[in-house]
Order: structure tokens, then sequence, then C-alpha cells
């Protein structure tokens, strides 16, 4: 059970982690928020105007802090990394993000943190993996940011498609958070009703369904094309998996999870709906997928485990 006060440790006080923490504050979620980034003035800065906002939402301390802090946090979260510039692929950023990574893990294990970690730099399957291996914490202790925020594009797009509350759309993006994702549209409903089906009665297509997918798979281009970064939809994501941990909820989200044979798959992170609870990751589910999906998957997890291999080694 959770207990009644809780810590988080955000670290990366960046476009993502600072509307992490405006979103946390706002959602009442956890009572004390500790943000630990390079820039000093930066963490200080959004501590005071952060803690501005309590007045109108919940109590919640917030302040500038170093590595130290995390080692009695319930929840560190990791945000620090280089963002991508347009036109570049998460992957791309392998090499930079996993120098930057080592450099938080090491005090954040040197500080005695038994938490949770909840990773969202990018490539982010790839960095969950990282940060388990670096930490050497038990799997589901790691939770990746993974497809959250893919799965929740996907929803909007479907309620546009059919004129219902992206809320109601039980849809998931899988595999990669990146360029080799897809749309597990197999098995996505809205209440209950299969959406290849609803899709039939509308008279709209499998080419058209494949068009979202791929709208979606290129939408956090679209918004860096227009405004240079995308932070409200991944720091709402990453609140909402937050929740999942620290109120014990056994909820089901999609994220980047650890599999353990599950789609034939093993020692990787990758974006599935996973149980979320105060121990991390409490269950993989095992979407059933179709021919299509499978292979989707399957490449996707090559992809990973590719760059990975080399990045890590
Ligand atoms: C996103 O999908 C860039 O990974 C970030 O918005």
């Amino acid at each position: 059970m959770s207990k009644n006060h809780q810590k988080v440790v955000l670290v990366g006080d960046g476009a993502v982690g600072s509307s992490y923490a405006f979103a946390m504050a706002q959602q009442g979620i956890a009572e004390e928020f500790a943000i630990v980034d390079i820039i000093k003035d930066r963490t200080k800065g959004d501590a005071l105007d952060l803690e501005d906002a309590t007045p109108f939402t919940a109590p919640k301390i917030f302040y500038s802090a170093d590595y130290d802090t995390c080692k009695d946090a319930d929840l560190v979260v990791i945000t620090a990394g280089a963002p991508q510039k347009p036109g570049e692929t998460r992957l791309q950023l392998v090499d930079k993000n996993l120098k930057i990574i080592k450099s938080v893990v090491e005090p954040i294990v040197k500080s005695g943190f038994d938490g949770i970690f909840l990773v969202a730099a990018n490539p982010v399957d790839v960095l969950t993996y990282a940060v388990q291996k670096l930490s050497g914490f038990p799997r589901n202790k790691v939770v990746g940011s993974g497809t959250s925020l893919d799965s929740a594009r996907l929803r909007v797009a479907l309620g546009k498609l059919f004129d219902v509350s992206p809320v109601d759309v039980q849809a998931n993006m899988m595999a990669e958070h990146g360029d080799s994702e897809f749309a597990a549209y197999s098995s996505a409903n809205i209440g209950g009703v299969p959406v290849l089906e609803l899709a039939k009665e509308k008279g709209i297509s499998m080419d058209e369904l494949l068009k979202i997918e791929d709208d979606v798979r290129k939408k956090a281009y679209q918004i860096i094309d227009l405004k240079g970064a995308t932070f409200y939809g991944v720091a709402t994501a990453l609140t909402r998996i937050s929740r999942a941990i620290l109120h014990d909820e056994n909820a089901v989200l999609p994220i980047g999870a650890p599999l353990n044979g599950e789609y034939g798959l093993k020692d990787i992170y990758i974006g599935t709906p996973a149980v979320v609870n105060a121990n991390g990751v409490a269950q993989v589910l095992e979407v059933p997928l179709d021919e299509r999906e499978e292979k989707a998957m399957t490449d996707s997890a090559k992809t990973l485990e590719e760059v990975a291999k080399n990045g890590m080694a």
C-alpha cells in the first residue's frame, strides 16, 4: 500500500520536465517534489514558480535539490537528455543521451534510492533498458513512458474519426516509441465494438486506418517542425503513469515494459499495455496480434535490440 507522504524527484528540468512538474502540481499527486538539473537557476526558479500554483490546487512542497535527495524518494522521473531537432529521429539521439543517462543513474543509485524509476528521455525504449542495466534494479522497478503518448495520439485520431470522446477509445500504439511503432488495430475497440468493424460500417478502408497510424507515428515531427519541441502530451502521460505508481492503482496503461517471453521477446523494453502499481510494472499484458502486427512487433524489437547493442557496447 502507498504511504501518506510521497516524494517525487524530477531529473531534467527542460521543457518536458517542467511541464511534467506543472501537470503534477495541477493534479495534486505526491506531497513533495524535488527538481534536479545542472542548471541550478532554472530548478530554483521553477520551484519558486511552481509553489505559487499550490494555493490554487493542493499543498505540495517544490524545491531545487541535488542527487542525494533521491535517497528517500518513491519515484524518480528522468527526462534529462537532448531533445530531437527538426528532422532528427529519436534513435539518432542514442549516443548523446546514453552518456547523459549514465551520468545521472550513477549518483541516483549512489544516493541509496530504492523506489521506482520512470524514464522518458529518448530513445526511450533503449534508455529505459539502459537504466535497468546500469542501476541493477529489478526489472519491474524500472518503467519507460514507452508508447503511452503514441497511444494517446491514436485515441485522439480515432476519436475524431468516429466522433467519440478519445477517453472512450481503447486502442494501443505498440513497440518502439518511434518510427517502427504500429497501431494494434485488431484489438482496438470503442465501447467493446471492434474499431475494424466500426470502420467497415462507415466505409473506412484499411488504407485509411494505416494512414492514421502513419500520421500518429509522424505527429512528434509535425509538432517539432511547428514549435520546436513536444512537451504537454508527454508530460501528461508521465503524470498518468506517476499516479498509477504512487496511488498503487493496478492501472492498465501502455508503457515501456520489460518483456520476459511475451510476444516471443526477452531482455528488452518495448511499448505494450501493462499493469502498473506501487511495484512499477506488476504484469505485462500480451495483446493478441494479427499477422501484420506480429511482424511489426518483431521488426521493431530487432531495431531496438540493434541500437541497444551498438549503443551500450
Ligand atoms: C514525442 O513523441 C518527441 O518523443 C517525443 O512527442
